[in-house]
Order: C-alpha cells, then structure tokens, then sequence
C-alpha cells in the first residue's frame, strides 16, 4: 500500500481536533463511520451519473459498489455522490443543452467537499466530457470508469447496431421496402441490455478518448457493461484512485497536449464521432491545453481507420472487446509510428505504450491491419470558406466517397420544423444533386446544438433508391449516424454566420480534400444579405430567463469546444472558507 502525501486535502475538514472538526465529523457519521476512518484515509469521490432517466447508465450503483471495494482495499474511504446526469435519449430539445450544467455540477462538488481524488462514473455521450471538463477545472486525481457498451442488438437473429439501425430502419420505412409493425418490433432487441450504444456512436467514441487521453486503466473503452470484467475494472480502478492521491498523480500530469493528439489520431483510427472535435475541446480548455479546430488536420491527417465498427464499418462494441478492444488499436498505431506520442503518462503510471505494446489482436476482421484499412485517411476533415468561416467538419468515414467533392443547389430549410414540413412535400424542388441546408440548429439556435444535422433525406428519393446527399448545418451529429454531413458550421446561422443568409437555389461547393466549403455569390452580395438579416432579428422571449438565458448568452461557438466563455480555465482545488 502506498503512502499518503504529507497533507491531503480532505485534512482541511476532518483533521483538527475542534468545533470545525466536530463538525464536519459528527454529521458524517451519522452514516456509521467509525472514528479511525478520519483519521488520514484518503477520500476518494464517486461522481455518479446514475439515473433511471439516462438508462445508458441505470447499472451504475451496481458499478459503484465495485469501485468502492476497490477504494477500501487499497485503504481509501470512498465517499459516492450523485451529479447530474446527461441522458441521451430522453433530454429535449438536447442532452447537449446541459453537458455545461453538468460540469458546473461536478467542479463545485469536487472543491466544496473534502474530496483527495475522484472516480468519475460515466457512460452516456455528454457524461464523459461534463465530467471530464468539471474535474479538469479542479486538477485533482481523476479516474475515469466508463460503463461498458450494451450487448449487440438483435432482430429477426441479426444484430443490429444502437442509433444507426434506428436511422436505417427509419429510411426503410420511408422507402416503403418495410412495414410501420416492422419497424416497431425493432425496439425491443435493439437495447437488450445494460450499457450506451454498441457502435461506434458517441459513448463509445468517448469512452476510447478517454483511454486514449491516459485516464483510465487500459481495456476501459470496450468492456460489455454485462461482462464480469467491467465490474473488476471498476475494482481496480478504485484501488489504483487511492494510489494516485498518494504519488499526487492529478489530471494535469495527464491531460497534456501530448495526450489530446494521441486522441486525436485514436479518434481517427476508430472512426470515432464528430462529437469528440467539441468535447475534446471543451476538456482541453478546462486543463488549459492550446487545442485548436485545425489539429484535427495537422495532427490526424493520413490516419486510416482500423476498426470496422458501425456507423463506420459492420462490427458493434462486443466484437471490438473480444478482438482486442482499444489496446489492440493502439498497438498498431504505434508500430506504424502514428501514435504521436508513445510516452504519455497513463493513469495507471505507466506511458500509453508501455499498456499497449504486448496488446493481443484476436480478429483482424474488426482491427484491420494497415495493409486493409477500413478508410485509408479516416481523420476528421476541417472545411473553411465564406460559408464556414471558422470552420466545419465532416466525418469521412461515413460519408460517401463519391460526394467528398461535389457542386450542389441549396434546397433551404430555416428551422428543424421547416425541414419536416418540406421534406415530405412530393412537389419539393430536390434532386440526388441537391444540397439540403439546415439553418439555426447551433448552441445558441436551437439551442444546445442538437444532433438533427444528418436529415433524412426526401421519401422520394429514398424511393427512388438514393441512399446519400451532401447535408450541411450548424447542427450536431449523432455518433451513430452516417452520410455526406458537414456539421458545426462556425459561425452557426443565429451567430450571424453566412449559413443565416444561403438562399434556395444557391450554389454551394464541398471539397473534402481540399477543405473547402464556399457559397458561389460575390462578396458584396453575401454582405448585403447579412446586413438585411441584422436588421430584422429579435430576441427569442424563451431565451430571456431561466437555465437557457445563461446558456445562449455565454455559449461559445462549436470551434470553441461550446463551453460558456467563463468556464474556460483550470481553476485548481484550493480549500474554499469555512462553511461557519
Ligand atoms: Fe446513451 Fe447512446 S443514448 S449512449
Ligand atoms: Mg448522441
């Protein structure tokens, strides 16, 4: 067992022998904890995003019971506490709207409490990032345990893969080739277990840049959430927590710019989701890390893509793990010399390499070799022009390679709403051609940038067979979702981004390679049309008051991560006054 550092922090509470001690004692122990607990034992939190409304993360006080046996064994007092839980699937208008409110959450739960290092406990999409960013902003010891992928859904004995068999089915339906009753008995086996989304959606996405990032124990990514060896990661996770309060081993010494481009070209290699360019981001501003849009080019470029996992490829979560789950990706990274930086510290003490040099590959199947990669340059393309002029992004390895370079007419829709409306008009003025524009579905549009920007595409057309067209917008995607989709358009149209002023029938051009997205009128024309849009905007009375006032008043831009601009910053963990 290790050896405490001279102070630790939770001292400041429990440690003197008057009435602020009593106090902070006596109220504690009305739980039953006996005296000698106080007595120097490091304190270990257990951020919690349990809740039956974020199902993807209903197991956790199981999960926590096993990270608490491994915090005792290795002499810690753990200590769980619940923080708010960003559900996927059930928060309107989007879980996105709170990731912030989460952080918040978190970052002040950390420093107000006697709390030495923390356990955070996450799983569905914005969990891992809110947790992460509140953590950073305290720099104390962090861990991260993620609650495992869901088993492969199921229909009719074939598996079929969380959010992206949804969109399919969806289409079908649309295309008339299945029925509504069809679509419908998808549900039941589609989330036939505990656990986030079995693709490479977001969750998933997320929990492998956290072990990419170095904060977590190797294997964190993959585990299944039923799997016996999910429970024994949280187990010695809790331990080794204990022993990075003791070796003063905080999330700093982790989170370096070293660390954000291993994850940068991890992302690539996994087909991850567009939404980690925000999330990582937002975490690295937390650490104060210099992250910029354009990393994801410099520092991803010529990455192929080795995991053959949906949306991306063919294979879900389960099979991931038992190929060789993460370590396995990185292995091959490395030896091919596109793991930047082999010698970033992990939160186990040990490099990133040192984890992953011996990593087994059982199926190469699902961790493709270099010589087979799923996409030879899968990284995250960032794409400039008078249409984005701080940028876009758009996933490559879900789009389709015929349209990474195409020259379109807008087909315009002004709100979410407006494009429901549209779309399934017979009469609408679209072809396979088409570029369909979504506007004012941005952090401060929607607000809370929701994931509509992958829009189904027009029942006619899926009729007729098309099965993909370029989408632009200042929306999100979903992780789990696939196409021709450039997403985060910066500045987004409510911003008073050029995306505000496209009209129907515009010319747009998209050039992946080259990262290039240009709306074809003069610059004089494209003036005039912004200065008729100032003129007639107003505020919304629904973003006057309320949780949502502070959001879209301080919301950043999604090149900026969408953090609100007085969060960004490492703001340590120094003992705040007594409380009396
Ligand atoms: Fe929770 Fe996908 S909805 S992980
Ligand atoms: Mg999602």
């Amino acid at each position: 067992m290790s050896k405490p550092p001279v102070k630790l922090r939770s001292a400041a509470w429990f440690g003197t022998a008057d009435k602020n001690g009593f106090m902070y004692r006596s109220w504690m122990k009305n739980q039953g904890i006996p005296d000698h607990e106080f007595q120097g034992k490091p304190i270990i939190g257990i951020c919690n995003t349990w809740s039956e409304l974020t199902p993807c993360n209903a197991h956790f006080r199981k999960l926590a019971e096993h990270v608490k046996r491994g915090i005792l064994e290795a002499g810690g007092f753990p200590v769980e506490f619940p923080v708010f839980s960003n559900g996927e699937s059930n928060l309107r208008p989007t879980a996105m709207l709170t990731r912030n409110l989460a952080s918040m959450d978190v970052e002040e739960s950390i420093r107000g409490n006697p709390i030495d290092g923390v356990v955070l406990l996450v799983g569905c999409d914005k969990t891992t990032p809110a947790l992460l960013m509140g953590a950073a902003s305290c720099d104390v010891p962090a861990i991260v345990v993620t609650g495992g992928p869901m088993l492969n859904g199921k229909l009719n004995g074939k598996n079929i893969g969380s959010g992206t068999a949804v969109w399919q089915l969806s289409e079908q339906v649309k295309a008339g080739t299945i029925s509504i009753n069809d679509f419908l008995a998808a549900e039941a086996g589609h989330a036939r277990s505990a656990g986030t989304c079995n693709t490479m959606g977001t969750a998933s996405t997320m929990a492998c840049m956290a072990e990419s990032l170095g904060v977590s124990l190797p294997h964190n990514a993959a585990i299944p959430a039923v799997d016996a060896r999910r429970q024994v990661l949280a187990h010695l996770s809790g331990s080794r927590i204990v022993e990075m309060v003791n070796e003063g081993l905080t999330l700093s010494k982790l989170l370096t710019r070293e660390a954000f481009e291993n994850a940068i070209r991890t992302n690539a290699a996994i087909g991850g989701s567009t939404n980690a360019v925000i999330h990582l981001k937002a975490i690295a501003g937390r650490i104060g890390v210099d992250l910029q849009l354009d990393d994801w080019t410099s520092v991803g470029h010529g990455t192929p893509t080795l995991v053959d996992l949906l949306p991306s490829g063919r294979f879900l979560m389960e099979e991931f793990y038992y190929a060789g789950g993460l370590p396995g990706v990185l292995r091959r990274l490395g030896e091919a010399g596109l793991l930047p930086h082999p010698n970033a510290l992990t939160a186990n003490g040990k490099s990133i390499w040192d984890n992953v040099k011996d990593a087994a590959i059982h199926d190469e199947e699902v961790i493709r070799p270099l010589t087979k990669p799923l996409v030879p340059d899968g990284s995250i393309r960032v794409l400039r022009g008078n249409l984005a002029p701080n940028g876009a992004v758009l996933k490559p390895s879900a789009a389709s390679a015929h349209l990474l370079k195409h020259r379109g007419r807008a087909v315009v829709f002004e709100s979410l709403e407006h494009y429901k409306e549209r779309i399934v008009d017979p009469d609408l003025d679209i072809t396979a051609d088409s570029v369909m524009v979504l506007k004012n579905c941005g952090p401060r549009g929607y607000p809370g940038m929701a994931e509509v920007g992958n829009m189904g595409l027009p029942p006619k057309l899926l009729a007729q067979g098309v099965t993909d067209m370029v989408r632009i917008s200042d929306a999100r995607m979903s992780g789990t979702a696939y196409g021709t989709v450039v997403l985060h358009v910066a500045p987004e149209a409510r911003a008073g981004g050029p995306l505000a002023v496209v009209q129907e029938g515009d010319w747009i051009e998209l050039d992946a390679e080259t990262g290039r997205l240009h709306l074809d009128v003069t610059d004089e024309e494209l003036a005039a049309r912004l200065v008729a849009w100032a003129a007639v905007q107003q505020v919304d009375p629904a973003d006057a008051t309320g949780y949502r006032h502070l959001y879209v008043k301080h919301v950043m831009q999604a090149d900026q991560g969408c953090d609100f601009d007085f969060l960004v910053g490492c703001r340590g963990a120094a003992v705040p006054r007594h409380s009396h």
